[in-house]
């Protein structure tokens, strides 16, 4: 017993020597000063992509979208806030203003209010932003349903309504600014889309297809406009606290109107808009943000289909319930 405490203490010691040695005490700390440099260097970085560029963001009426514009506007952006309803706009834009922000200076957003799933209204915001602004730098495609129901019950109505506000939309707001960031040679094009867009998982079919359909669409368009210097984001999140599961469409197309309990343990929207402006300042293509066991998930499916479909299908016996499923 004594003798393993005397080891014990000798190891302690030995190791405390190590690190107290000339050599590494300075090597340690150097590696930790280069570390810190390059996070203020990308930090600056990220703030000075931001600083005053013009940031178009769907869906800022709730949720991430919301928290990504405060994050933007805390950031020095000039916020294009859209959504729906035009009173949940005008009261972000008053709480945004009033907000007592950071060192940079800060611009009061513009609002424009349409349906993605209206392409002819998507049209039109494009042309006001446009002649408002004269450019978008970042459009970040953030609004999105999601849907809860049996593929046999589901009507196409509802399937139709979720690939409108998910794909068919982002799609067509996109479209409408492309050209025009082409002709200056410079814009970043951010899709929200979700873990979902790489796996599917039972009884969210039409969501987990508009995302897929999104990821395959923004990483085409990466590849067809890196040519042109723009810069093409996809980001996957796994659960995050927000609305989403609240505001689902269900197989009726009725409102789902339950906080599911993955959503409530979700990640927190506004970590995640902090995630997403690090990944839009750090130009990078393609972020998953989620945790351990979604991310292996993806994985499992490419590298163990099997395992992985017959997981899924557990889970759907499991989760087979006639309403709530
Ligand atoms: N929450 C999660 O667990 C999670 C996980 C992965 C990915 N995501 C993605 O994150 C994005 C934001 O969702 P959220 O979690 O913040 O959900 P949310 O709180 O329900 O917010 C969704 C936003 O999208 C807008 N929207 C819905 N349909 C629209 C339409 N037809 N036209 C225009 N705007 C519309 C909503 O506007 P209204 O206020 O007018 O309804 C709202 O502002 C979505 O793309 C979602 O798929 C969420």
């Amino acid at each position: 017993m004594a003798s393993a405490a005397s080891r014990t203490s000798l190891l302690r010691t030995r190791i405390m020597d190590f690190i107290t040695s000339t050599a590494t005490l300075p090597l340690l700390l150097g590696c930790v000063g280069v570390f810190s440099l390059c996070k203020l260097l990308q930090w600056l970085r990220t703030r000075a992509y931001v600083r005053n560029a013009v940031v178009v963001i769907t869906g800022a009426t709730s949720g991430l979208g919301r928290e990504c514009a405060r994050v933007f506007h805390a950031a020095g952006a000039k916020l294009v806030l859209c959504g729906r309803n035009a009173e949940a706009l005008e009261e972000l834009t008053r709480e945004l203003a009033a907000s007592r922000a950071t060192e940079v200076q800060t611009h009061k957003p513009y609002t424009v209010t349409f349906d993605l799933t209206d392409p002819g209204a998507i049209v039109g915001a494009a042309a006001e932003i446009l002649q408002c602004f004269g450019y978008v730098d970042v459009l970040i495609n953030n609004a999105g349903i999601s849907y809860r129901g049996t593929i046999v019950d589901t009507s196409l109505d509802v399937d139709k309504r979720v690939m409108e506000t998910n794909y068919f939309g982002p799609v067509a707001l996109t479209k409408a600014l492309l050209p025009s960031m082409i002709r200056r040679r410079q814009g970043h094009v951010v899709a929200i889309s979700s873990i979902q867009g790489k796996i599917s998982v039972p009884f969210r079919s039409a969501y987990a297809a508009s995302k897929h359909a999104t990821q395959a669409f923004f990483d085409c368009l990466r590849a067809e406009v890196e040519q042109h210097d723009i810069e093409v984001t996809v980001v996957s999140p796994g659960y995050i606290h927000t609305n989403l599961s609240l505001n689902a469409v269900t197989a009726d197309g009725s409102k789902y109107g339950v906080m599911d309990k993955t959503t409530a343990q979700g990640r927190s929207p506004s970590q995640v808009a902090r995630d997403v402006l690090a990944a839009v300042g750090k130009k990078k293509k393609d972020v998953v943000l989620a945790d351990v066991a979604p991310s292996l998930a993806v994985y499992l499916r490419t590298l163990a289909p099997r395992l992985f479909f017959s997981l899924m299908a557990s889970r759907a016996r499991k989760e087979q319930k006639p309403k709530h499923c």
